[in-house]
């Protein structure tokens, strides 16, 4: 009999606004709900199949940029969690084959765990025909550790819920990629692994004096951005979206010890996107738990956007999205 293998692609997202500390660890329930699109253009493709010949479990990835790799040591134990999870659920021992690969920078804010961790979630439920729904899908995908992964799985603009309770804390779709032509410019100015992990900087959230101030202004934010994506107001959108990255920065700047996400080069991007904001083009900054700035902005001013920014001398490299779909298979498989 031919051995099933399944394979799926799940984007990267882009929050509007930010996930930044956990109230338990352990479930990865966050502090606040936060709303992302999906990046149409950035994600992981994972290929899975569980099989008596394989013998034994192997992982193996291809980062971008790089060798095709045997995982191991703590990527390869947080792998294997969600793989040990899921048999549990599907009541099976069988051994498990998982390939990989992305095609963006690793480690550098352009949530590169949310796409790993949707894709081999989603991969691993369908290749062992778990019968469960999107929602429960998310919060499966949550339980592996990378909160945002969550949010990769629905299409288009999706908000994640807070809740001290597991099975409350999922994600859902606001609207669907077509709903609003909107575009995320995203400017590499390093694509080196950062020292802090997003893991560092939930842990330490709380230790911010600006914290508790950002966590009471999020419940109304949240229905700002809500409400400016259904009604495609992009001003107030992107008004917003900057002064929340900010927030979140100087909450992890003002943490202790302290942690610094920004180089020289992402401030250098922020002055020029409000340069050319002033020059009539809408377009609004946000960065995550990295040096690399993403720059929203309507569809129709993407190209324009890339052009002024892929001739600034600090720039290393520039990936377009537009608003993509959340998870899903493919035919695709990678071995
Ligand atoms: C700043 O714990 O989901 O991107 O596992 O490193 O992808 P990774 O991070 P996760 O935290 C994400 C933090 C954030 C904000 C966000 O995407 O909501």
């Amino acid at each position: 009999m031919k051995t099933k293998k399944t394979s799926i692609i799940a984007p990267s997202n882009i929050a509007f606004t930010k996930y930044w500390g956990k109230s338990n660890d352990e479930l990865t329930l966050p502090n606040n709900d936060s709303i992302s699109m999906c990046l149409d253009n950035v994600y992981t493709h994972t290929t899975v199949s569980f099989a008596k010949k394989y013998q034994s479990d192997s992982v193996e990835v291809t980062f971008y940029n790089q060798e095709k790799k045997v995982l191991h040591g703590k990527q390869l134990h947080r792998v294997m969690q969600q793989v040990d999870r899921i048999r549990k659920i599907a009541k099976t021992n069988l051994p498990v084959k998982i390939v990989s690969k992305n095609n963006f920078p690793q480690g550098t804010g352009i949530a590169s765990s949310a796409s790993s961790f949707a894709a081999l979630t989603h991969a691993l439920v369908s290749n062992l025909d778990l019968q469960i729904s999107q929602k429960e899908l998310t919060v499966l995908t949550r339980l592996a550790g990378s909160g945002s992964a969550t949010r990769s799985i629905p299409d288009g603009f999706v908000r994640w819920y807070q809740s001290k309770d597991s099975d409350t804390s999922y994600a859902k779709s606001i609207e669907n990629p077509k709903h609003w032509q909107l575009s995320d410019v995203v400017v590499v100015v390093s694509s080196e692994e950062k020292k802090y992990s997003s893991l560092d900087g939930h842990q330490l959230a709380s230790t911010s004096p600006f914290y508790k101030a950002r966590l009471e202004t999020l419940p109304k934010r949240n229905q700002v951005v809500h409400d400016a994506i259904k009604n495609k107001n992009f001003t107030i959108l992107g008004e917003e979206l900057e002064k929340e990255a900010l927030s979140l920065h100087v909450a992890s700047m003002t943490s202790e010890p302290s942690i610094w996400y920004w180089s020289p080069a992402t401030i250098a991007v922020f002055d020029e996107v409000k340069k050319i904001r002033e020059q009539g083009i809408q377009a609004y900054f946000t960065t995550d738990a990295g040096p690399n700035v993403h720059i929203i902005c309507e569809q129709e001013n993407r190209t324009l956007i890339n052009k002024h920014f892929s001739q600034l001398s600090y720039v290393e490299t520039i990936f377009e999205s537009n608003v993509g779909n959340g998870s899903r298979e493919v035919e695709e498989h990678l071995f």
